[in-house]
């Protein structure tokens, strides 16, 4: 097929050049958005009078062809065009005629690309939001259905306090939307219109931009030509925010494969998002959090790629540049699948309530509240510290718990211990008592519960 640039060559390009150089086998994804492009142009072409009213007629009638094409799942690419550009105008040409050939005028492929990507991004970003929403509706009605369960906490990886699985889940849904701001912000960073840029210097001719970013809803035109053919940032900002939703489904999915051992046995992940072994009968893996996890590591490779990609280029557009699309297109579908995913675990996870109950009675979950309690007395931190510090190490060297030291045990660690400190040893107290804002206390739990139920169902 054509290239938009043979006449300057007395040959024909090498089949391996063109293997190498063609983008169409990705780039056909921007096929719609090429063309609502092509349509806005050449409505301002008209506009202006840069091409006259009857050929814009013609080239906007061909494109809407195209577009339906587009839309019934019916546009089958051209594998011979070099990129998706070519394509729709080589198509157009059989559809419009000679006015087809007016269409890329004030235009160069530099400004479209960039056009057709944010145009792209921006689509791409409310779906992830979507997702993102999706997934924290998920996680709130798993926090919902286990309301008063209460589960160790762990940092170091080691048993530290108690909290309400509800707290633990609410700050998933934290994570997740500080995610969805950062698509929020990726999608603004996409609001300026590149076309009228052309290849790099701007046009002599007449052109509309502002009525350009008006039909293609954009809030501003971009200020420098040089720069918005050469800025790729909004690409390294949608895989930025790919990547971090990556990272935090991976950590939750980590959170998860961890329950889900015999050796915490807090969760049961539906068997539907299980496998089993070929060898061992007995097995049911968690594969499907297992492959959450490892599919970041694609987001994240790709992140550092377009970085690498952008870093050593001189202005404005080079070849290069065609290469951030397969990192775009695999960071936001990797991220939209680890979503979706992620969100029907939620949905058919099971919490093993009586063994989280089982677990939390282990007293050296409550060896802060007993601090607390000594510091409420007019006791240093410090001091506090040495003090249950004894007292634990003493318990734990002669297998006994806390809760079983009488009033006259207790005094020798400290006169202040009277016999009342045995009350917070309590997994249901230990909660209760927290009274900080933000933390794990049930009244607050509660009403984030609320509040977050309100704010994603509105
Ligand atoms: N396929 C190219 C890309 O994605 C389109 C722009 C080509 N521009 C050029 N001057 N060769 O970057």
């Amino acid at each position: 097929m054509s290239k938009l640039w043979g006449a300057r060559f007395d040959k024909k390009s090498d089949p391996l050049a063109d293997l190498f150089t063609f983008s169409i086998s990705y780039d056909h994804r921007l096929a719609r958005y090429d063309v609502i492009g092509s349509i806005a142009h050449a409505r301002m072409l008209a506009k202006q009078r840069i091409i006259p009213q009857s050929d814009a007629a013609r080239i906007i009638a061909g494109l809407k062809k195209i577009l339906k094409q587009i839309k019934d799942g019916r546009f089958k690419f051209d594998p011979q065009a070099e990129d998706i550009h070519t394509d729709i105008q080589n198509r157009l040409k059989g559809l419009a005629g000679a006015a087809a050939e007016k269409l890329h005028t004030a235009r160069s492929r530099n400004d479209q690309v960039v056009l057709d990507m944010k145009l792209y991004c921006r689509h791409e970003a409310a779906q992830l939001m979507a997702s993102v929403k999706f997934l924290q509706k998920e996680i709130l009605g798993f926090a919902g259905r286990n309301k008063d369960v209460i589960i160790p906490a762990y940092t170091h990886l080691q048993a530290a306090q108690v909290v309400l699985l509800a707290h633990h889940m609410l700050a998933y849904i934290e994570m997740l939307e500080r995610d969805r701001t950062r698509l929020v912000d990726a999608a603004q960073r996409c609001d300026t219109m590149p076309l009228g840029s052309c290849a790099l210097s701007g046009t002599s001719l007449k052109t509309d931009r502002a009525y350009l970013a008006k039909l293609l809803g954009f809030s501003r035109v971009a200020a420098n030509s040089m720069d918005v053919v050469s800025d790729r940032d909004f690409i390294v900002e949608m895989i930025g925010a790919c990547a971090m939703i990556a990272t935090h489904l991976s950590r939750i999915a980590e959170d998860l494969i961890l329950w889900a051992s015999r050796e915490f046995d807090l969760v049961d992940i539906d068997g539907g998002f299980c496998t089993g072994s070929s060898i061992m009968p007995h097995k049911k893996n968690p594969d499907v959090l297992e492959l959450i996890r490892g599919s970041s590591s694609k987001v994240i490779g790709r992140l550092a790629e377009i970085h690498v990609l952008l870093k050593g280029l001189p202005l404005t557009y080079n070849r290069d540049l065609q290469l951030d699309k397969p990192a775009l297109f695999e960071s936001v579908d990797t991220a939209q699948f680890m979503l979706l995913v992620l969100s029907r675990v939620f949905a058919t996870l099971k919490l093993k309530k009586e063994n989280a109950a089982q677990r939390v009675l282990d007293e050296s979950f409550f060896t802060v509240d007993a601090m607390d309690y000594l510091v409420k007395k007019g006791v240093s931190y410090r001091q506090a510290h040495d003090i249950l510090g004894r007292m634990v190490r003493d318990c734990l060297d002669h297998g006994k718990p806390i809760s079983s030291l009488s009033t006259d045990e207790l005094i020798r660690y400290s006169p202040l211990l009277e016999g009342d400190v045995k009350k917070l040893f309590n997994p249901r107290m230990s909660v209760k008592i927290k009274s900080s804002s933000g933390s794990t206390n049930p009244g607050f739990v509660g009403r984030q519960l609320k509040t977050w139920g309100k704010k994603l169902h509105a």
